[in-house]
């Protein structure tokens, strides 16, 4: 199949030392076979960052994916996260094994808490958790996912660590900006997801439309590009060679003030958010 040529994300830094990829795939909700192809498919249309989880049961195919591929490990960079049961200093280290073992990898690239379950109450236990592992090098980055500003704090307070990546949903309609400026302040990154809105109604507002006529993009292209202007690291999921191809080629064309200044006047605060206090696993 003829396929658009891309080149690699560029990568930015995180923290703690190590590197991210400008944009990343997604795997959810994929199955084992389904994201050994998309894996293998994209990592050929040259993505290097793979976002899993051990909630999405798919880590065994990921890892298949990763290996059909014949690209350098090293070159890959590799992240899961852990659900609410593991939430303790010895239990991420298990987490930790487990993930890696269905990964088929002995180190990984980025390690988040997953959700922070405040009913649970031990999310900071489980960042402490990563810090461990980050300092013995088994990951190279550690992270948490939809932490709130509150509890973000909360984490470095307790460990002197800052986290290198906060995931949280991300996208015009959720700019979450409160959370992008402690993050800049910090310099926590943050990770996009749901980055396109899953493909939905966002990629046909007429500013959208209106600025992929401008470049002679895509609907989805823009709204990617939009995150890297605002400098997050987007992770959308397509299974399809093609928009997987399409969903990386945003480095290489601007959008100007207006336009982003309109996408982001988008934003309908928290009305259409996930609640990380009322949602979690
Ligand atoms: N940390 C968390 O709590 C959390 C929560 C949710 C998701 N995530 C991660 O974030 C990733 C992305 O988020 P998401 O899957 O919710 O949403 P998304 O990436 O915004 O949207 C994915 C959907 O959009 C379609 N799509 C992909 N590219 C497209 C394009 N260029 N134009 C039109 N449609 C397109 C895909 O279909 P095709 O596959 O057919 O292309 C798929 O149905 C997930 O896969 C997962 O890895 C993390």
């Amino acid at each position: 199949m003829e396929r658009p040529v891309s080149t690699p994300a560029p990568a930015l830094p995180l923290v703690n030392g190590a590197r991210i990829p400008h944009l990343g795939l997604g795997t959810w909700p994929l199955d084992d076979d389904g994201a050994e192809t998309s894996v293998a498919t994209a990592i050929e249309g040259v993505y290097r960052l793979v976002d899993t989880a051990e909630n999405y049961e798919n880590e065994r195919g990921v890892g298949r994916g990763l290996r059909a591929s014949g690209v350098p490990r090293e070159e890959l960079f590799v992240t899961t996260k852990f659900n609410r049961r593991w939430h303790s200093v010895d239990g991420v280290r298990e987490a930790f094994e487990r993930s890696v073992e269905r990964l088929g990898v002995d180190y990984l690239d980025l390690l988040l808490v997953h959700w922070p379950n405040p009913d649970q109450g031990r999310y900071v236990e489980a960042f402490e958790g990563i810090v461990a592992l980050l300092r013995e090098g088994l990951v190279r980055a550690a992270g948490t996912s939809n932490f709130t500003p509150e509890q973000l704090q909360e984490a470095i307070d307790a460990t002197g660590v800052t986290p290198d990546v906060n995931q949280i949903q991300l996208n015009p309609y959720i700019a979450q900006t409160p959370w992008r400026e402690f993050a800049a302040e910090r310099g926590i990154v943050i990770e996009g997801y749901s980055p396109i809105w899953r493909g939905r109604d966002l990629l046909d507002e007429p500013v959208v439309a209106a600025a992929a006529a401008e470049h002679g993009r895509t609907p989805g292209q823009i709204v990617l590009r939009w995150h890297v202007q605002l400098g997050t690291v987007p992770v959308p999921k397509s299974a399809d060679p093609r928009r997987q191809a399409e969903n990386l080629a945003v480095f290489d064309f601007a959008l100007t003030d207006e336009e982003m200044t309109a996408l982001s006047a988008l934003d309908r605060g928290t009305e259409l958010a996930t609640d990380p206090h009322a949602f979690g696993h």
